[in-house]
């Protein structure tokens, strides 16, 4: 008999996406939790999200010989070795200290990049200071507080240009912000409602509240940069009060005239919307339903994806986000006419459990699932990716078990 060894591993590190959530859970308080992994009302939607990938099965074939190693894509004019990029959260320093910058790291280590939230923790510039990569932006066209006007937006722009982020994405699906009831059930809010109790889950998370403070990254600092200490008092509260109704398809056309860059459109489910955007000069689009934050009841944004890809097809890339939490996830949605798929929660989870580690991590495992899901299936390229490679799940699987046989 040969040689025969083993390892003891007292605990196994995290494997999955959903391995690094349970982690996530325990390293934050409640009050945090529930900002990050919540959703709006019922969180149909946040569920719909991960359900639509589940009624698609992926076809194979066998003795192909491909070995899918190579997973680029190409996304704003920069080639990416992963078609996955991280999209925009905002104060994601309160999930681990390192927030925007850490996540930033993180991604262009994995050949990829962030995009950056104009309610980030960590300012533009010190975002462009603290990484190699040209990074994306994401815009929420906020109006000043006593005027209402333009300038704000205006600099957010500049600003992003003088610091030299490649591409802008506009976040449109935020007329008024989502109703997220167990974010106020849990005194998530600005300023955030603390109680004895709410103050003793922080402490038990020792680690977490010291870094917090110390730290102080729970404010939106693209404000605070704007307006010094005054305007760090404010920023907690500017967040909630970024909502603008009255924006409409004039104000897009105002922001392609700040930019000269790739534009992208956030936050878009019906194809005319879609179209209308392109006509306008985006880019791209992002199909997103902002992770289920907002609308509840909203069309899944796998749902939403075929019909969109097709209206803008060959014109302009489409991005889609939403509950991607698989390699499997990754490939559905490419076969549906992604160009890439943005992540979310996933990263903050990495983020929360193990800093920026957990993010690297979180995309190293998105990055082996993806391929070998593809190696499985037997296709090379992620070009090669198709509708043709998908089957509609209950056609397939929903086959009645016979029942048990009777004693
Ligand atoms: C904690 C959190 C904060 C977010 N903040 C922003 C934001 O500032 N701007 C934005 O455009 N989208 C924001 N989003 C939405 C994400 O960009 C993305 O659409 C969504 O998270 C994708 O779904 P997923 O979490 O299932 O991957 C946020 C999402 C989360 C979870």
């Amino acid at each position: 008999m040969g040689a025969f060894t083993y390892r003891w591993v007292s605990r196994p590190g995290p494997l999955t996406v959903d391995d690094y959530r349970r982690r996530a859970r325990r390293a934050v308080p409640g009050m945090v939790w529930a900002f990050v992994d919540g959703g709006a009302e019922d969180l149909r939607t946040l569920h719909a999200n991960r359900a639509a990938f589940g009624r698609w099965a992926l076809n194979s074939r066998v003795l192909t010989g491909n070995d899918a190693s190579d997973l680029s894509v190409e996304v704003a004019g920069v080639p990416l070795s992963l078609p996955v990029l991280l999209a925009p959260t905002g104060v994601a320093g309160i999930s681990h200290w390192t927030g925007d910058v850490g996540a930033s790291q993180a991604a262009e280590g994995a050949g990829t990049r962030a995009i950056l939230s104009t309610a980030s923790s960590y300012s533009i510039e010190e975002v462009a200071a603290a990484t190699t990569e040209d990074h994306f932006f994401q815009l929420y066209p906020w109006a000043d507080e006593a005027t209402g006007a333009r300038a704000l937006t205006a600099s957010f722009i500049d600003r992003a240009k003088r610091a030299g982020l490649r591409a802008l994405f506009v976040t449109v699906d935020v007329p008024v912000l989502g109703n997220r009831e167990d974010e106020r059930r849990r005194g998530m809010g600005a300023p955030p409602v603390l109680t004895p109790a709410r103050i003793v889950d922080a402490a038990i998370r020792p680690r977490w509240w010291y870094r917090f403070l110390r730290h102080q990254r729970m404010g939106a600092r693209n404000l605070v940069d704007e307006g010094g200490v005054e305007a760090a008092v404010r920023s907690v509260r500017a967040q909630y009060r970024f909502m603008r109704p009255e924006l409409d398809w004039t104000d897009f056309e105002w922001i392609r005239d700040q930019w000269s860059g790739p534009l992208y459109i956030k936050g878009v489910l019906d194809a005319r919307d879609a179209v209308r955007a392109v006509d306008l000069g985006a880019t791209g689009v992002v199909v997103s339903n902002h992770g289920g934050r907002q609308l509840d009841g909203a069309v899944a944004s796998l749902d939403a994806l075929p019909a969109i890809a097709a209206a803008v097809k060959g014109r302009a890339e489409v991005l889609l986000d939403g509950g991607v939490r698989r390699g499997t996830d990754v490939v559905k949605a490419l076969c549906l006419g992604a160009t890439a798929v943005c992540i979310g929660r996933p990263y903050l989870y990495g983020l929360a459990a193990r800093g920026p580690e957990g993010v690297s991590h979180v995309l190293q495992i998105l990055r082996e699932e993806t391929a070998r899901a593809m190696t499985l299936m037997g296709v090379a390229r992620v070009a090669d990716l198709d509708e043709t490679w998908l089957l509609p799940a209950d056609h397939v699987v929903g086959v009645e078990p016979s029942p048990p046989e009777q004693e």
